[in-house]
């Protein structure tokens, strides 16, 4: 077990019915004036928007609107954000929607301090101060609900980078399985894929950690099935709680304990991919990316990756577990290799350039530039 350090602010209010207490949660903070930040229609077709501007009315708490973020947020959008706070002396940011509208609800409140907000991105300050952030989760998958990430794309220069930082931590979040339902089949994937994802840059750098490698396997187990029963029954309330909890603790900072920080090669590449193609959700990404890279770094840490297979995946060897992962997510509808999104090989030397652009990646195996790319060559 590695030394570490948890300390994690947010409270949660989660379950059913559970939307209508962001008035008075805030109210009882002394916040009266908020930027009500968030996406496209979704909120609005499932009543989640509705619910909450009654309650912000209700409570007397007034609200500037700032829609349309995208999925894979940008700066450019978020600079707009910074004004309206600005401007309106809002004294607190509501995120309502998924990782996208929330980091960029976090980029907002840490900009609000800032001179220069992508400066703080490329490394080059850090983010000491931040307004409050409240979050109301509309699809589970990233952990920004109850994490101090955020990740953001500057359109100019096609980088995907990320903040990470205690003031960034949500105050509250809230979490209501049922307006899950509404997801589109494939984004509740994404979310899935994603969680998955996350335990899995912890898990390969498992050795003797037992408790935190158990609450990993659980979690694996808990999303694979929730989503099984998703997949036949879109409604089935327990499973999206499981799926939508689970996903929490993946990138809260539980199932990491003691495991060094994690390994975040995959997620590294997959930034970069999705910097250069804003189209291909992250979920979507790393379901081809994984199961390459756990080929590659199969033989840096075999006895656990066999664990992985016979504990996960109920296979007697690692080669067979990976097929039966791609085969797993192929039954979901994802796609589980590059040139199903048409990326062409000559593309590959310029992501691996981009997923080393900011830092070096990979703590099981140190990737270099060739490295990378043959790992994409195992995706293709
Ligand atoms: O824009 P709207 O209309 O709201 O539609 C959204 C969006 O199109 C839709 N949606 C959300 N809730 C819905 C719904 N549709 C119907 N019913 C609902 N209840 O879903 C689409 C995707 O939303 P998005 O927020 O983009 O998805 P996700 O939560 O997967 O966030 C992805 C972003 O988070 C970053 C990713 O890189 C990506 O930019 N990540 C953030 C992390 C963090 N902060 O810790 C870690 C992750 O590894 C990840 O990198
Ligand atoms: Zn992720």
């Amino acid at each position: 077990m590695n030394n570490f350090i948890f300390n994690n602010p947010t409270k949660i209010i989660f379950g059913r019915n559970t939307i209508i207490q962001i008035g008075e949660e805030l109210k009882k903070l002394g916040i009266y004036k908020v930027l009500f930040l968030y996406g496209g229609n979704s909120i609005k077709n499932n009543g989640t928007y509705e619910q909450v501007r009654n309650s912000l009315i209700n409570h007397n708490i007034e609200f500037i609107e700032h829609s349309g973020v995208q999925p894979n947020p940008i700066l450019t959008h978020t600079e707009i954000g910074i004004d309206l706070c600005k401007e309106n002396g809002v004294t607190a940011i509501l995120a309502v929607g998924g990782g996208s509208v929330i980091d960029e609800a976090k980029a907002i409140a840490a900009g609000a301090y800032l001179p220069n907000l992508w400066d703080a991105y490329a490394g080059k300050v850090k983010v000491t101060q931040a307004l409050p952030i409240f979050t109301i989760l509309t699809i589970s998958g990233t952990g920004s609900e109850m994490n101090g990430s955020s990740v953001l794309t500057n359109s100019e220069t096609e980088q995907k980078w990320f903040i990470s930082a205690h003031c960034l931590f949500p105050k509250i979040s809230i979490i209501n399985p049922s307006v899950m339902r509404t997801l589109p089949w494939n984004q509740t994937v994404n979310g899935g894929i994603d969680a998955i994802s996350h335990t899995l840059e912890n898990y390969v750098m498992g050795k003797d950690q037992e408790i935190s490698i158990s609450i990993q396997e659980s979690i694996f187990k808990s999303i694979i099935s929730a989503l099984d029963n998703l997949q036949i029954d879109k409604n089935n309330y327990e499973s999206r709680a499981s799926l939508a909890w689970a996903s929490t603790i993946a990138l809260n900072g539980i199932a990491g304990a003691g495991m060094g920080g994690g390994d975040w090669a995959v997620h590294r590449i997959e930034h970069a991919l999705s910097a250069i193609r804003p189209d291909i959700a992250h979920g979507t990404g790393l379901a081809i990316i994984f199961p390459a890279y756990l080929k590659f770094v199969y033989e840096f840490n075999k006895v656990h990756l066999d664990r992985f297979a016979k504990n996960v995946w109920n296979c007697d060897s690692f080669e067979e577990a990976i097929e039966t992962m791609k085969a797993k997510y192929k039954s979901w509808g994802s796609a589980i290799s590059l040139s199903e999104l048409n990326i062409e090989e000559n593309q590959f030397s310029a992501i691996a350039k981009k997923a080393l652009e900011q830092t070096e990646i990979g703590k099981l195996k140190n990737l270099s530039n060739e490295d990378v790319i043959e790992i994409l060559k195992i995706a293709f």
